[in-house]
């Protein structure tokens, strides 16, 4: 059962046309026909997701942004902490993936939660938020200047901001962070290219210059069928107080 739902996914991420004249109609033709095995296959793709969660402070009252949420699987790495925060907002441009949030939210009974169909680049929540999250959607972001700058101005004075994505690292990266090499710099880009997932040396340096880094870690995981490691890193940031 698990290698048909396999077969599935892998058929969608390596053979299927990703079409469409706008990136949310790309998105969507991209995810369309796989969003109800979504769950599965990422989480032994996407690395750190967990990890980032429960390294984030959680307190009763406080708002929580996701931007590119997707199903909501985060969620659940949270979900006893869920009903003691004001509110949830879960941001996706991706119609098929947000039903399956909405299903999820649906079936914990959460009301605080709040999915909502919209692009991370513009989106303001009613309220100012605590801590807005990114897990591995800057990297399909097109304009992810756009996305991190909106974040950090839905954040409160001394929010945090947190991530977890893919990256290549620059040639020559500055003190402090990690080399890779050059065929893991050209390999992994066009690797994932091909899904729309753009990895780029810029998203961390970028984070550090808007942020004031309090956590990074930069890490390689496993890729469901390749014999290789995919390197990524956690960072969390906070939004300085003036
Ligand atoms: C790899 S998925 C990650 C989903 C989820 N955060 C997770 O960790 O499972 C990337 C997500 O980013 C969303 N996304 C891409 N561009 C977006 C944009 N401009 N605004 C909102 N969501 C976007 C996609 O629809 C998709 O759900």
């Amino acid at each position: 059962m698990n290698a048909i739902r396999d077969l599935r996914v892998l058929w969608h991420l390596a053979a299927t046309p990703i079409r469409g004249r706008t990136h949310a109609e790309r998105l969507e033709s991209f995810y369309a026909g796989q969003a109800d095995d979504y769950d599965g296959f990422r989480q032994r793709l996407l690395h750190g997701r967990q990890e980032l969660v429960e390294q984030l402070p959680h307190a009763p009252g406080q708002v929580w942004l996701e931007m590119g949420g997707g199903t909501g699987a985060n969620l659940e790495f949270m979900a006893d902490r869920i009903p003691a925060k004001q509110a949830v907002y879960l941001v996706d441009l991706t119609p098929s993936l947000l039903a399956v949030a909405e299903r999820r939210i649906a079936r914990h009974g959460w009301t605080n939660v709040h999915p909502v169909a919209a692009d991370a680049c513009t989106y303001q929540p009613p309220e100012p938020v605590d801590v807005a999250v990114f897990s591995y959607s800057l990297t399909m972001i097109p304009d992810w200047h756009a996305a991190l700058l909106n974040a950090h101005a839905a954040l409160k004075p001394g929010g945090l901001l947190a991530v977890v994505d893919f990256h290549v690292a620059h040639k020559y990266p500055s003190p402090g962070h990690r080399r890779q090499g050059w065929l893991g710099r050209w390999f992994w880009r066009v690797w994932f290219d091909r899904d729309n997932v753009w990895l780029s040396p810029d998203h961390l340096p970028f984070l550090e210059r808007l942020f004031a880094t309090e956590f990074l870690a930069e890490r390689r995981g496993k890729v469901p069928y390749l014999p290789c490691r995919a390197p990524y890193y956690l960072y969390i940031g906070r939004k300085p107080e003036n």
